[in-house]
This record gives C-alpha cells, structure tokens and sequence, in this order.
C-alpha cells in the first residue's frame, strides 16, 4: 500500500493512494480518515467531500487508529485499482473488530460501479456513495450510525458542486486542483468512466474564477484546470446568455494574473482546437504542456475503442501543436493489449510513440471492465503475457524518448515554480517548468528563493525523469 501523503497531487497518478491532512484550527466533533485512489479528479473530489464533512463539525486526521470514520474515495478504471481497494478494506476490518462504533465508507468510482452489491461482498462496509451524491454524506452517516447501512449512488446530469470551497488536503500552498467539469460523454470502448461519472456538464465558470482567484489570493501559484475531457468545456451564462468554451476560460484563468500558473488535464484529441492552441501560446503563464491520450496507434484499433480519430488525425494534431508552440511537451496514455490487437498494431503504436516524440506516458496494460462497449461486444483475446511483453516495449521505448527530450534540454534556461527540497538532498530545490519536466538544483544562499518562488535554471545534466541544472540570471 503506497502513502502518496509525501507528494504533490500532481504526482499522484492514476491508481495510485494518497492521504489527507490538513488543520483546520478547530476542535471537531469527530474526526474522518480519508485515502484517495484514481485520477485528479478523485483526489480533488476529495477535497469537496473534507469541506461538506468541515460544514458538519467533522474534521479530518492523519491516523486511522483517531478515526471515527474511514473513507475510501476510489477508483475502478482497471481491475487492479479495485484489487488495492478490497485488500486495504480488508485490512480496515481488523480495526473494525476492535472499535466496531468506527464507521467505514466507500465512495467514489467503485462504489457507482458496485453500488449495493459492495455492501453484500464487503460486509464491513457502512456507507457506500457514488461521485454526484457527496451533499448527501451527512445524513447517510446519521443513518449508518443509527445500525442501517446507507447507499447513495444516484447520477446527476447538474451536480458540480460549483458552490463548495474544497478544504486542501496535504496543500503544499502553491499547486492546487481545480475541477471545471464532471463526468464524460465519450464512450472509449474500453472505459468505465461514463459509467461511474455519468453525463458530461460543465461548471459555472463565474465559480471557477473566483476559487482560482481565492487560491491565488491565498498564496498558491500555480492551479490545474480538472476535466475528464477540458476541451469540451461549455458554459452559458443565464444571465447573458453568452457561450463560454474552454478556450475563453483558459483566457480568463490566465488573466487573473500573470504570475499564476495554469495547467490543465486532460485533452481529447478530437476536440482541443486552434482556438486552445493559439490561447495557450499568447499567455506566458499558460504552461506549454498537453497531456494527449493516444491510447493506440492503429487507425483499426483505435476505431474498435470508438477514439472518433485515426492514426493520422493524431499525428496531425501533434504536428499543429509543435507548429503553433514548437516549445510545448506532450504527453499521453497508451493502452497495451487491447481486443484483437496483433504485432502490427502494436509496432504502429510504437511508431506513433517515435513520431510524437512523447516526453512522458503513462502506459498501461488492457483491462477489462464489466458493462463497457468492450466486454459487450469484443472477446478480450490478448494473452496476459503478449500484453505483458507489448507493455514492456512500450515502457522501454518511451524511457529512451524520455531521455533524448531530456538531452535536448541541455543548455536551456528554463523558469521554475519550486515546489521544495529536491527528493535526494536538503540542500537542492525541486521544481517544475512549463513543460511540467521536474528539475533539481542546487540552493542558493539567497534566503528570499524559497518554495513557491520562480527561477531561472539551467539545464546541465539529465536522466530520463529528471533535468539537473543550477539556478542563473533571467536572459
Ligand atoms: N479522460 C481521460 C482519461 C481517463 S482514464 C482521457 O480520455 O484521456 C485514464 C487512462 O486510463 C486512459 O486514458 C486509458 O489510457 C487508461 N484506461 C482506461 N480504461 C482502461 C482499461 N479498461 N484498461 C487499461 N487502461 C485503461
Ligand atoms: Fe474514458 Fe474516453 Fe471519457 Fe476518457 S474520454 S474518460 S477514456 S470514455
Ligand atoms: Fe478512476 Fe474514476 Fe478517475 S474510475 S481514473 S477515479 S474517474
């Protein structure tokens, strides 16, 4: 079981845990525990669900063993995630033997897909709650302590949650999350996500800037914009009835000032547009950096996931990017073994891999999961070991890629936002740049740089994960 609670959000992936801590100054009530699994938008879900506990004299704690209530807010996107999940529950049901007044709940990812059925296969389970139904925590924690179990795992087509102000969970104070939209309406043919999330909808967008401008007001320096699908962002204004894309949000985040950060995650192939690009390129704090999801690079593979593009239409769309912003670094997800994939499916996905010159991706193994498009309808057919092999592949091609755009970078000065010590040394600082490439320098005596301050590095050494460099003069 992996503690994340020593890292930024921003490097807690998919599948991965991470665990809470913040202190609110006030003595509370009771106190919850809350571990968070699956992507960003999980971990910032968390964040809504420590603020609507906070309104409810709840207040959050590090240790298990002070918890009156265990939460597990989690993931379902591969059959491993949800493995992790029952191991941890397992491990929860020794302290439940102990203090069985202690209350445990699911929510999240899992407990849409599972709904009642998780409290007849977990019998520890108290409370199960699916992603739009967070409001409604207080009154189902009343039930569950009144000896009846309590299930919400209603969809909503209009919950954003747009008027709750996320408690930041183990908040650096600089990087924070910012959810702009929920659910998906794509149906990848391999993903549970339009199950679990439901419809798409976007946030009203007056209630994006002011948490942008709250955090920037409150120190933070650098927020990423959360969707499933960000660039098909779209709001209208009932009071204007103006249409807002993603785009003019982008535009509007970026003008609160121009010493924020803005990132965002994560871009459907299909719909980023020029309009996004050429945002992107005009406002300097608008970090050059897209996170493309390709998946797989064969045109016959991709259509079975139902990804609406070919291979070609990709690499379009990497080539106009690198156009518009020859600077920007782009990463993306790639799926090992999807149904029917053979050798020549796979080499097109390594070719893609070779031509969009990726400076990062995340790569997994297929894995099936029950309801989608691809259990109905496609015979999960890869060996284990193929996709193992094919995975491996992908893995130590995109560790050279990696390296080489590493290398490339020597003798560049880049701007970075510390974030603090460097992993290996008190004496070195970590930060990123624009490009979201983790740097690490060595401090300085100056007392004012500080995490939270911009620099100007210089790029000496590299590996594949990391730039090594030394702080310099702006040019
Ligand atoms: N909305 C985002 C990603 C959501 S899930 C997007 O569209 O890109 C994150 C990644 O998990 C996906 O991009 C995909 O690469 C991977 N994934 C999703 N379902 C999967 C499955 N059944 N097996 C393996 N990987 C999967
Ligand atoms: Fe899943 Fe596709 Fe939606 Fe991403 S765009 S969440 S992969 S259905
Ligand atoms: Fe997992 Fe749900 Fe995110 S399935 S990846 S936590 S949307």
């Amino acid at each position: 079981m992996l503690n994340f609670a020593d890292k930024t959000m921003n490097e807690a992936r998919q599948g991965e845990a991470y665990i809470g801590e913040v202190s609110l100054g006030e003595i509370p009530l009771k106190r919850f525990y809350i571990e968070s699994y699956g992507c960003q938008m999980n971990f910032s879900d968390s964040e809504i669900i420590a603020s609507i506990l906070h309104t409810e004299g709840f207040g959050p704690t590090q240790n298990v063993e002070d918890a009156d209530l265990i939460f597990l807010n989690t993931c379902s996107i591969r059959e491993k995630a949800e493995q992790t999940v029952r191991k941890r529950l397992t491990e929860f049901r020794k302290i439940k033997k102990q203090r069985p007044a202690m209350l445990i709940g699911v929510l999240g990812c899992m407990a849409e897909r599972l709904k009642s059925k998780l409290l007849e296969e977990e019998k520890l389970v108290d409370i199960v709650v699916g992603p739009d139904a967070y409001r409604s925590l207080p009154q189902l924690i009343d039930e569950a302590e009144s000896g009846t179990k309590a299930v919400n795992v209603l969809l909503s087509r209009e919950e954003t949650y747009a008027d709750i102000s996320p408690v930041r969970l183990n908040s650096n104070g600089i990087n924070a999350f910012v959810s702009i939209m929920r659910g998906c309406n794509n149906m990848c043919a391999f993903c549970v996500v339009p199950f679990t999330r439901g419809r798409e909808r976007s946030r009203d967008e007056a209630s994006i800037l002011a948490e942008c401008k709250d955090l920037f007001d409150q120190g933070y320096k650098e927020v990423t914009l959360l969707g499933q699908n960000v660039d098909s962002y779209y709001w209208v204004d009932p009071k204007t009835n103006h249409p807002v894309d993603f785009a003019m949000l982008l535009e509007k985040v970026a003008n609160i000032s121009p010493s924020l950060r803005i990132r965002f995650s994560t871009s459907h192939p299909k719909d980023i547009t020029d309009k996004v690009l050429h945002t992107m390129k005009s406002h300097a704090n608008i970090c050059k950096y897209i996170h493309l999801p390709v998946q797989s690079g064969s045109t016959r593979i991709l259509q079975l996931m139902n990804r609406t593009y070919t291979r070609e239409w990709y690499l379009a769309k990497v080539k106009r990017i690198k156009e518009i912003m020859p600077d920007c670094a782009i990463s993306a997800d790639i799926i090992a073994g999807f149904c029917t994939e053979d050798e020549q499916d796979h080499q097109d996905t390594l070719d893609v891999m070779r031509q969009s010159q990726y400076e990062y991706s995340y790569m997994f193994m297929y894995s099936e999961r029950p309801g989608t498009l691809a259990a109905k309808r496609y015979k999960d057919d890869v060996p284990d070991e193929v996709k193992k092999r094919r995975l491996d592949e992908i893995v130590k091609l995109q560790n050279s890629l990696s390296l080489e755009t590493n290398r490339k970078d020597i003798g560049k000065v880049f701007e970075v936002l510390i974030e603090g010590n460097s992993k290996k040394s008190p004496n070195q600082w970590m930060g990123r740049n624009s490009q979201n490439k983790v740097m690490v320098f060595d401090k300085t005596n100056v007392s004012s740089i500080q995490p939270g301050c911009f620099v100007h590095v210089m790029a000496e050494k590299c590996t594949q994960g990391t730039l090594m460099g030394r702080i310099v003069n702006p040019s």
